[in-house]
């Protein structure tokens, strides 16, 4: 037995947000960060609420990959002004902050780490939930997925419950139509990962699979364009928000894999954005896969109309296409180009490999995984080597 879930509702498309005019609640909390605030994207969100006129309070205060001291400082003041609706607006940061200090909020007598899906939250009684992506990336709108920093520790926790998920997701082109290049590049680049993870975790399933491979064909056609062309493509912006929910629902109805592993525990140690971790270790991971994967690998070629004589063949070429890509957005594909030392990295090396192996994202990796791989391949990612192993 299995399930599959998503927000009861996405709304997308051209003027999505004015779906915030019929919201049903009557004190709002809104969950975001200074920038979002600065570029006007809140003052958006805030023009439909006021036709709704609901009463608002926001929290603009969550900082990128976010700690835990943020979510307790947000629950706190969900706490004093008790909410029925909170909405999450922005990144992957301001989304899982949201999750978190909802949960808090509601359940005051639970611990962070205790969002697990053996916890029975009973989400709902207090307030609603509505998440409203400004990066096309990380899916997190749509996935019962929660990722909170503990900075003390220098880890991720990995947090998952079905009930988190949000009940309504916004995708709104407005909003992504001006992100910077990096902006646009990394988190899409975390949808790609994510999907082609989806379609090869040891849990896919038809439902993973029909998203996974939708996702991919919208970023492989999309993204470029959104790079290059930006405000301008409004298309490509649009289609590439989409690929990236996507992506979201088709990773957290399977699960991801080494790949999420690896960029977690470097992203933690060494503060490196998630997107541009996840980029980094894309080739690595995909790579080390390849003797389990390779099939699937073909499988996704053909659906973004590359041609070989031997599904073999096809497979390398997908993974060619992938760095092909990698270097045509100019990311960082060697963890020594990220201005890390090399002293200091290797010092670290033990505590990436601990941290990597108590990951998630190794329990339904297509490959056994070992210590000594988890080691290689940090090494082979800081020189930029080709894994041959
Ligand atoms: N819960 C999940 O399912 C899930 C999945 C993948 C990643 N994540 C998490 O999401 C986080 C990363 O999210 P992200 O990649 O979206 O980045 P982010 O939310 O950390 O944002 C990065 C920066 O971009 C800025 N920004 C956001 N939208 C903007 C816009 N429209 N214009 C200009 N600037 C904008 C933010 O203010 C921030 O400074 C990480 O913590 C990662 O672990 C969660
Ligand atoms: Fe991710």
């Amino acid at each position: 037995m299995w399930y599959f879930s998503s927000p009861k509702l996405i709304v997308f498309g051209e003027d999505a947000l004015e779906y915030l005019e019929s919201v049903k609640a009557s004190k709002v909390f809104i969950v975001t960060d200074k920038n979002i605030a600065s570029f006007g994207l809140l003052e958006k969100v805030l023009k439909h609420l006021e036709v709704s006129g609901v009463e608002v309070k926001v929290f603009d205060e969550v900082e990128p990959e976010p700690p835990k001291e943020t979510i307790f400082k947000g629950a706190e003041l969900a706490s004093q002004f008790k909410p029925d609706l909170i909405i999450g607006l922005g990144g992957g940061s301001c989304i899982d902050s949201a999750k978190a200090i909802r949960v808090l909020y509601e359940r005051p007598d639970v611990q962070i780490e205790e969002i697990s899906p053996l916890t029975n939250l009973g989400l709902g009684k207090k307030t609603k939930l509505i998440c409203i992506p400004t990066t096309s990336g990380t899916g997190a709108e749509a996935t019962w997925a929660v990722v909170i920093t503990d900075k003390r520790k220098k880890v991720k926790l990995e947090l998952a419950s079905r009930e988190v998920i949000s009940d309504v997701a916004i995708l709104d082109p407005e909003l992504v139509k001006k992100l910077p290049k990096k902006l646009t590049v990394e988190p899409a680049l975390d949808a790609l990962a994510q999907a082609i993870e989806a379609y090869i975790s040891q849990w896919k399933n038809d439902f993973s699979d029909a998203l996974a491979v939708k996702a991919v064909q919208l970023i492989f056609k999309y993204l470029p364009r959104a790079y290059k062309k930006g405000s301008s493509d409004i298309e490509a912006r649009e289609k590439m928000h989409i690929a990236a929910t996507l992506s979201g629902l088709a990773f957290s109805n399977s699960q991801v894999t080494i790949l999420h592993a690896l960029a977690h525990s470097a992203g933690a140690i060494f503060r490196i954005p998630h997107g541009r971790a996840v980029a980094l270790f894309t080739p690595y991971s995909l790579r080390f896969n390849f003797s389990k994967s390779w099939k699937l690998y073909a499988e996704l070629a053909e659906t973004i109309g590359l041609k070989a004589v031997s599904k073999k063949e096809l497979a390398v070429k997908f993974l060619n296409e992938i760095e092909k890509l990698l270097k045509e957005l100019k990311v960082a594909t060697a963890v020594k180009d990220l201005r890390i030392e090399r002293e200091e990295y290797l010092s670290k090396i033990n505590e990436l490999v601990e941290r990597t192996m108590e990951s998630t994202g190794l329990i339904a990796n297509p490959r056994e995984v070992t210590e000594d791989d988890v080691k290689k391949l940090f090494i082979y990612a800081y020189e930029g080597k080709n894994v041959d192993f």
